[in-house]
């Protein structure tokens, strides 16, 4: 196994990624017909793994499916797939399967096909990014980690080409998310950060953000952010498994906190370092 060509698992088999075929008519592949999942590991243990699972759950029951394996059958396969102790990611992805022919309409006993991989992940930069806001042409079901991404890519590539790393997402005059991220904004030393609800994923580091802002003193919220709030944030930021929480320093080519990550950032994300030492050095998923 190399890191080229990693071992990766598929419907069954563990087997290297060059190796890996399906089937043209599988319905992620025609229709974008499937969900994923998308949990960081650290020292070999995979973080909030109940919660990704849950989640995982949820997304499948938003699309009429459920899951192909109980909780202990995914923990051996991504046991098999972690190599090592460094830094990395599992991606897994469940689709609805191959059938004999194209049609929408559901068909009754597919059998799903079931990917998943384990990959470094790509450090964080720590200096702060910069962002825009873009409309939001999403669907409205948000809270479904969907593979059907086209949206969301496309909504990234316009942030990319105004050389901004992150698109901030709005729809009827309200911040909802990053195009693969959420999102907080801190006022007079208070969290704030969208309500669960289908305008938005239900990010894992969200909850875990949120948890930890609280445990470092600072009063949080779970609240609609107007555009016209951004303006005067004193801080922002976005969170996601492989991106941890990066502050936002510059916003539509207005600063933030003088273009530098400011000192709440700094407290939460040093948390959020613990947190990730305290499951290095754990027996099991935190
Ligand atoms: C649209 C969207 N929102 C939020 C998130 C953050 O979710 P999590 O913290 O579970 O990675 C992601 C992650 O990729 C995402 O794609």
């Amino acid at each position: 196994m190399s890191d080229q060509d990693p071992t990766i698992y598929l419907n069954g088999e563990f087997l290297p990624l060059s190796k890996a075929r399906i089937p043209v008519l599988d319905r992620g592949f025609l229709f974008g017909d499937g969900v994923y999942e998308v949990i960081p590991v650290y020292g070999g243990k995979p973080l909030r793994l109940e919660e990704h699972l849950r989640r995982l759950d949820q997304s499948l029951a938003g699309i009429r499916m459920q899951s192909p394996y109980p909780d202990t059958e995914w923990s051996t396969i991504f046991d098999h797939l972690i190599n090592g102790n460094h830094d990395q990611q599992i991606y897994l992805q469940v689709t609805r399967g191959a059938d004999l022919k194209r049609d929408h309409a559901i068909p009754n006993q597919l059998q799903p096909t079931v990917f998943a991989m384990c990959t470094a992940i790509a450090p964080i930069p720590l200096a702060g990014i910069k962002a825009v806001t873009v409309q939001d042409t999403r669907w409205d079901r948000c809270n479904i980690k969907a593979i059907t991404l086209l949206a969301n890519v496309l909504l990234r590539q316009e942030a990319l080409d105004e050389g901004a790393a992150e698109a901030i997402l709005i729809r009827d005059g309200l911040v909802l998310e990053g195009s693969a991220s959420n999102i907080f904004l801190v006022k007079d030393g208070r969290v704030i950060t969208p309500p669960k609800g289908p305008s938005i994923l239900p990010g894992i580091t969200r909850d875990l953000v949120l948890e930890l802002a609280a445990a470092s003193g600072f009063p949080t919220e779970q609240r609609d952010i107007r555009q016209e709030e951004l303006p005067s944030a004193d801080e922002f930021w976005i969170t996601s498994s492989t991106r941890e929480i990066l502050a936002v320093t510059e916003l539509d080519g207005r600063l933030i906190h003088g273009g530098q990550p400011g000192p709440v950032w700094h407290k939460v994300l040093k948390a959020y370092q613990d947190y990730k030492s305290a499951l290095r050095e754990a027996g099991s998923s935190l």
